[in-house]
């Protein structure tokens, strides 16, 4: 048995902040954003009080919508966000109750941007293995409310989004879909990127004290992440490749977490790769964790960028430092 993804859809929240609504709260320019990250704009969930579940909520509806199908038939969950509506339990419940689907399993995975890989590499091996047939997995984030849009967090504050994934993983007898999923990590670099606060570490979770030191918004070494992304990205990509017997020159497209755009270059360029087989949107959403690859794969499939037998290569490195790639015939 394979897997191969039936159909994806995306979700983001309605209100769009755009580098010069950041530059009137903390010390940044369009003319900096655009230059250091490819980012033009994000969407954000503001005021609504919407969590990643909700946003996930929405991206299923239109996917279901999307192929007719039937949400009783959904065998399994698979939900990754790096920033949970609640702190216990996961998103996956919360999303599953106000989906209503009922009493089947639903794993929450917390790989921050390679969430949407291990998300599906999980799945991918649940249809493999012939347990399940049709797994709904969820790539969500609500970066927004959490960043730090002052002077001191700006160095974060402009990267992040909001929105999410949805994406209908189905078992098939054909030889196509996923072909295989290299999943990484190195936990000798959790201080570069990541959030601290609340901890369970520490008696009182968060303090006033470590609130007023914003130890409670995300923290990045961008240049170490920087130095490692463009690393591990081309490394797992030939490790996939290398593993399907495929070269560079095979693949139609390669799909990248949207990171930063001057990764995805850094990588393209690494790699020899032409403009025209990296496929990138960050202007429009900046950086959405677990929820970019799934976005930026509903939009390359919108735009008729993938086409039937195509290899399709979908990447993604992030904080932990947890990476993966999944190499796809479509
Ligand atoms: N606006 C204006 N100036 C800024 C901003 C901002 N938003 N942020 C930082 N600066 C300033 C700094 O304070 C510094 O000023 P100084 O020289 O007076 O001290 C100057 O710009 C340069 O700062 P650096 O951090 O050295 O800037 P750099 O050129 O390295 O760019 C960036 C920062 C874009 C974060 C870069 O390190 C990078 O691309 N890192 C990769 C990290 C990344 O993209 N992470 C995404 C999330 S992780 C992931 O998805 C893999």
């Amino acid at each position: 048995m394979n897997s191969y993804i039936k159909d994806i859809a995306y979700y983001v929240p309605e209100q769009i902040l755009t580098n010069d609504d950041l530059s009137k709260l903390m010390d940044t320019s369009d003319e900096w954003i655009k230059t250091r990250t490819g980012i033009s704009q994000r969407y954000t969930v503001g005021n609504t009080n919407l969590g990643p579940s909700d946003l996930a909520v929405n991206a299923s509806n239109k996917l279901l919508n999307k192929l007719k199908f039937d949400k009783s038939d959904i065998d399994f969950v698979v939900f990754a966000t790096s920033t949970p509506d609640y702190y216990v339990p996961g998103s996956g419940s919360i999303f599953q109750e106000k989906m209503g689907l009922d009493n089947i399993g639903v794993l929450d995975i917390r790989q921050g941007c390679a969430g949407f890989i291990y998300a599906l590499s999980v799945a991918d091996k649940f249809i493999k293995s012939e347990v399940y047939k049709n797994i709904l997995v969820i790539g969500a984030e609500v970066q927004t409310t959490q960043l730090d849009f002052d002077d001191e967090g700006r160095g974060t504050a402009v990267l992040f989004g909001d929105g999410a994934a949805a994406c209908l993983l189905s078992a098939t007898s054909k030889e196509k879909g996923i072909l295989s999923t290299h999943l990484h990590s190195d936990g000798r670099f959790i201080k570069e990127l990541g959030t601290e606060y609340p901890s369970s570490k520490y008696k009182d979770i968060i303090t006033t004290e470590d609130v007023k030191n914003r130890k409670h918004h995300i923290q990045m070494n961008g240049r170490e992440v920087f130095k490692h992304a463009v690393r591990r990205f081309p490394e797992v990509i030939i490790e996939g490749l290398e593993f399907n017997n495929l070269k560079l020159d095979d693949v139609n497209l390669v799909i990248p977490h949207q990171a930063n755009y001057r990764i995805t270059q850094a990588v393209q360029k690494k790699l020899g790769i032409s403009d025209d087989k990296v496929f990138s949107n960050i202007h429009k959403y900046g950086n959405t964790t677990a929820a970019s690859v799934g976005i930026a794969l509903t939009e390359a499939l919108e735009q008729n960028k993938i086409n039937k037998n195509d290899y399709v290569v979908l990447v993604a490195f992030g904080a932990g430092f947890y990476w993966g790639s999944v190499i796809i015939k479509w």
